[in-house]
């Protein structure tokens, strides 16, 4: 154990505070160059759903004290609402190698929150790889800035000299890109940074399918094979999950600062704490698309004792919120939280 580092401590870099207000005008500019060309403003991120299907999230009965922190009371149940995404801003047949995001709105969430868009849920943003490519603020916006110029490879290889190759983010960009996807629920989704899990505890969460999980398979050669799937799998019966919580043990080996670092399940293990079912359903409506599209998603949408760690999650602060904002008021749309209850007719 490094006694230097305290469990859940962050330490801003003093860079940080220009980094975010750069984050923002890139990503602003980007969100606004995207809507021009395309006729309607999507998220800067994940601008691809698959689906946004209803479900139920149960904190485990037995859950052990070191686990029962939040949302996390025994036997608790919530609805929830989870949205299937690809990563990429552009919208691209799902055959395309990239990173695969699940987003889960716990609904009807009591307690003190973190921002005041929202009174009653907590989110879970994940992607299908435990650790992220960016290890700071800063570097995002290293990344943006030639991105904004359309050339992303700049950022992996500023310039002839390997000395100066990003190779750490090189590997996991590639790790992500190249796994070769079938079904949204047969995958593990990662949160990738850590969040506070109660005071003085931090804790990283992911998602896998429970045992008892029968893919269903589709057409790889559709370009949204992996909506297909969903409606598939879902029509033929209910699909659980299982959620997991990782906790920090070892502050050095296991930072907050740098998601590029995996936290090894065999330094600490990931821990069974719910059970997520997605009730055999058909998701496919204009209305429920709609609802999806103008949900608002962010690691900040939560309680206090699930704080977000790290100079990513530092960013993320304020970019999900402008961006939110923007792509509503570019589409004419209110902004809203869900409750849970809301339902859709199949065909609207
Ligand atoms: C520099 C870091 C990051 C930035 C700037 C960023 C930015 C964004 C933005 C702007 C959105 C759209 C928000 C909206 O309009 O509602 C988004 C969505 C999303 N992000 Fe990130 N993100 C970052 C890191 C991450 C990480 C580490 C994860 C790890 C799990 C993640 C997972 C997701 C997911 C799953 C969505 C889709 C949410 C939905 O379905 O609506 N992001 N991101």
């Amino acid at each position: 154990m490094n006694h230097s580092i305290s469990p859940a401590q962050e330490s801003i870099p003093p860079e940080e505070p220009q980094a975010i207000e750069e984050a923002v005008v890139l990503l602003t500019e980007m969100v606004r160059r995207l809507t021009a060309k395309s006729g309607r403003a999507r998220r800067d991120a994940h601008a691809k759903s698959h689906g946004c299907v209803r479900g139920r999230f149960i904190i485990d009965g037995e859950l052990e004290e070191p686990f029962r922190r939040g949302v996390f009371h025994p036997g608790t149940e919530y609805p929830c609402w989870i949205r299937y995404s690809n990563g990429n801003e552009l919208i691209r047949r799902d055959s395309t190698g990239d990173g695969r995001g699940m987003a889960i709105k716990l609904c009807g969430v009591p307690g003190r929150k973190l921002m005041d868009d929202e009174k009653k849920t907590q989110d879970f943003l994940l992607i299908n790889h435990p650790n992220f490519f960016f290890e700071t603020a800063a570097e995002f916006v290293a990344f943006q800035r030639v991105n904004s110029m359309g050339r992303p490879h700049l950022f992996l290889f500023p310039t002839l000299n390997p000395k100066t190759w990003r190779l750490r983010e090189l590997r996991v960009i590639a790790a992500i890109t190249s796994k070769r996807i079938t079904n949204p629920f047969a995958l593990q989704y990662w949160s990738m940074t850590p969040y506070l899990y109660g005071e003085g505890m931090a804790a990283k969460f992911s998602v896998r399918p429970s045992h008892s999980f029968r893919e269903f398979s589709g057409n790889r050669a559709s370009p949204d094979f992996l909506r297909e799937v969903m409606k598939g799998q879902l029509a033929q019966g209910e699909v659980e999950l299982e959620f997991l919580v990782q906790r920090q043990t070892d502050p050095a080996s296991m930072p907050i600062e740098d998601p590029i670092q995996e936290w090894l399940p065999s330094q600490s293990p990931f821990v069974k704490v719910a059970t997520i079912y997605i009730p055999t359903q058909d998701f496919i409506s204009v209305a429920q698309d709609k609802f999806s599209e103008n949900l608002s998603f962010s690691p900040w949408h939560g309680l206090f004792e699930h704080r977000p760690l790290g100079g990513i999650n530092r960013v993320r602060k304020v970019v999900y919120e402008v961006i939110s904002k923007l792509r509503h008021e570019l589409n004419n749309e209110e902004r809203f939280e869900p409750d849970g209850m809301e339902t859709f007719t199949c065909g609207d």
